[in-house]
């Protein structure tokens, strides 16, 4: 009888997860537990980016177009990124500065205000700021950058405000970064040296980078009444990062001093994936840019090197829709891999940028992304990325639709990526 109660008793305790070891288990290390082996890496069968869920081949741009690129788009929507609103309304937006003489004489500076609903008052909004050079000429390609941080952290700009304090999206009151504390991640002196503006605007603008429910931000705005969590294939935080950049993108359309048809996208990291997918799901994008991606960017999924889909949906559960959940450790059974996503960028230019110290993020792994994509390039007549070979670290392979490097050094965008994404874009938008 005893016993009876010994072990009722445990089964309560590891059901009210009252074991120290319980936690563990759901709390895995899984930067510890990664793969870093590439003898490791298990056999794996890619996905035929041309092949349709009917069985046929597609073999033109039109079929591709027409038929297969939809198909695609619609099942990473759907179980990857969720659906985002439509939005077919007017949009809404302030320009609330616009300096002609900022960075003593040597730019243009804007200050947008893009309001996401009809709450002006107190409803989410994008603060967009946009560098132009002073004597650029006619319409000017902009890079248009997502950010960790609030506008005024990218450029030591000396007549810029700054306020105090911010209101973090949990509502905490916390000291302002100071003014070019990020100054690394956005070179914007060499950008408009080379004829560009930067328009930058910060993620938590959009949805906060935290599980909370996705109760704070944007995405409650768009409930149905009486919902109060997004349906399994609606939006988790990328979609809507990636959203909010195509906001931003409907305001550079309506500046008559941006050609809105060079428009480059480029994040880091988780913004880095969120840059992916509105290059993929926005083909307003002309250029797109990966800072270090990785898993669930451009690194193949199937490798099971570095971070993996369980890692990630477990660690940021608020990333994915709710249907990406059902992949956790699934891989091989995931109707796409991410060299499918690539292909969703096709004709267009993408650099892919790696880093050495990166493992986390699978440097072969992206780099095979973008080898995977190459069927589709090869469709409109296009070279996907111009060597066979991982090309050795420092040695950026540009002669492709798609570039790649692997820059040595840390997972972080440096001047020498900046240096490359430069070169880059000026075979497209000189
Ligand atoms: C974590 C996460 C990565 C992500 C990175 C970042 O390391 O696992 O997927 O890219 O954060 O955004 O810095």
């Amino acid at each position: 009888m005893r016993h009876i109660y010994l072990i009722l008793l445990c089964a309560t305790l590891c059901a009210l997860d009252a074991f120290p070891q319980a936690e563990k288990i759901v709390k895995r290390d899984y930067a510890k537990l990664a793969n870093y082996d590439e003898s490791k890496v298990p056999a794996y069968t890619l996905p035929d980016p041309l092949l349709c869920k009917d069985g046929t081949r597609v073999t033109t741009v039109r079929e591709w177009e027409q038929k297969r690129r939809p198909e695609l788009l619609e099942m990473f929507t759907t179980y990857m990124f969720g659906h985002v609103p439509q939005t077919s309304d007017k949009l809404d937006y302030e320009v609330r500065e616009v300096k002609t003489d900022a960075l003593h004489g040597r730019a243009i500076r804007k200050q947008v205000i893009i309001y996401l609903t009809s709450e002006r008052t107190n409803g989410p909004h994008i603060d967009l700021q946009l560098y132009l050079p002073a004597d650029a000429k006619g319409k000017t390609p902009v890079f248009l950058g997502i950010s960790f941080l609030p506008n005024w952290t990218i450029y030591d700009d000396p007549d810029l405000n700054v306020p105090d304090s911010i209101t973090r999206p949990d509502g905490h009151r916390v000291q302002a970064p100071a003014r070019g504390s990020m100054d690394k991640s956005w070179q914007l002196d060499k950008i408009l040296a080379h004829g560009y503006g930067l328009a930058t605007f910060c993620y938590n603008d959009i949805t906060p980078d935290y599980d909370d429910g996705f109760a704070r931000g944007v995405i409650p705005y768009f409930y149905r009444p009486g919902q109060t969590y997004p349906d399994p294939d609606q939006w988790g935080a990328i979609a809507a990062w990636a959203w909010g950049a195509s906001r931003a993108l409907d305001y550079l359309e309506t500046d008559a001093q941006i050609d809105a048809r060079r428009v480059a996208i480029i994040g880091h990291s988780r913004l880095g994936k969120a840059a992916v997918w509105a290059g993929a799901s926005d083909p307003r994008f002309a250029l797109v840019i990966s800072g270090n991606s990785g898993c669930c960017g451009v690194a193949l999924s199937r490798r099971c090197y570095g971070e993996t889909v369980e890692a990630m949906n477990v660690r940021f559960p608020h990333w994915f829709c709710g249907n990406y959940k059902q992949f956790n450790a699934r891989e091989p059974y995931m109707p796409f891999d991410q060299h499918e996503l690539v292909a969703l960028i096709a004709p267009r230019p993408l650099y892919i940028a790696s880093a050495s110290e990166d493992n986390w993020s699978d440097q072969r792994g992206e780099f095979l992304g973008g080898k995977g994509a190459e069927p589709v390039y090869a469709l409109y007549g296009l070279t996907g990325i111009s060597t066979n070979e991982m090309p050795p670290v420092d040695q950026p392979s540009m002669d492709g639709t798609i570039a790649y490097h692997n820059r040595r050094g840390p997972h972080a965008i440096l001047p020498y990526d900046w240096e490359m994404f430069l070169r880059f874009a000026d075979r497209y938008f000189k």
